[in-house]
């Protein structure tokens, strides 16, 4: 059987059945707010707790932003970056060859087994082509496969936009997908998370509930059946 990363999202490795399988990518994408940085930083902050060092890359928020922000969440995140377990940084985007260059030596150097891109639709912008940018995403798949290191690649989607990218590129590239919503029933507005896709694994094929709560970060309910008779 492959081996299993916990997220460390309550409900969600459930819903998983243990977790992302071991070296596989992942494709998150949801509109601005869902919790694509919380559930991802949920996910580095498990990996330290079992020794797996892990780089979060931000291309547009402040790496300072992103662990304040945070720290609402889980109140160790400043001690986890301080004694090198989790890493938040900004790298320059001058090219994608440089960029993997960067990423690839990070990876070296503090051998890093848990990896979050935010977002990987940013890298877009190289490419005059989605054939070619098709081409990178799976070049950037490959090499954290070859370093067995679990990644997950944001992604964004504009409020009321139907499909799960701009290119659609990225939910074929990558070995999972989850998806993060928000669902109106009637006057109530519920927070959702779907797993479109996960290769290796069978997982939970339901539309679940998730919350924000204080000093723990997102909660999945797989039970609940909020959506059952939508
Ligand atoms: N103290 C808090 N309690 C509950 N929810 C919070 C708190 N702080 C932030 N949030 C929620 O976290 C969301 C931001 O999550 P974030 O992971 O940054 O989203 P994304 O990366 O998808 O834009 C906000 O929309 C807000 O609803
Ligand atoms: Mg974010």
């Amino acid at each position: 059987m492959i081996e299993k990363s916990k997220t460390g999202v309550e409900g969600l490795d459930e819903m998983l059945y243990g977790g992302f399988p071991k070296g596989y990518s992942v494709f998150l994408t949801g509109t601005a707010g869902s919790g694509k940085t919380t559930l991802s930083m949920q996910f580095l902050t498990e990996g330290s707790k079992e020794g797996e060092a892990g780089i979060y890359i931000s291309f547009e928020e402040p790496p300072e932003q992103i662990v304040q922000d945070f720290s609402v969440f889980d109140s160790e995140i400043n001690q986890l970056i301080s004694t090198g377990k989790i890493k938040v940084v900004s790298l320059p985007l001058s090219s994608i060859e440089n960029l993997k260059e960067e990423i690839e030596s990070e990876i070296d150097a503090s051998n890093i087994k848990r990896l979050v891109l935010d977002s990987v639709s940013y890298l877009r912008i190289f490419f005059p082509d989605s054939f070619s940018y098709r081409r990178a995403i799976i070049d950037l798949i490959n090499l954290f496969k070859k370093k067995s290191v679990t990644s997950i690649l944001i992604g964004e989607i504009p409020y009321g936009f139907n499909s799960l990218s701009d290119t659609g590129v990225e939910e074929f590239a990558s070995d999972g997908v989850i998806v993060l919503n928000t669902i109106q029933k009637q006057d109530t507005f519920i927070r959702s998370i779907k797993i479109v896709k996960m290769r290796g694994t069978k997982f939970l094929n339901k539309l679940c509930p998730y919350e924000f709560v204080e000093n723990k970060g997102i909660i999945v309910y797989p039970n609940a059946e909020v959506f059952a008779e939508m």
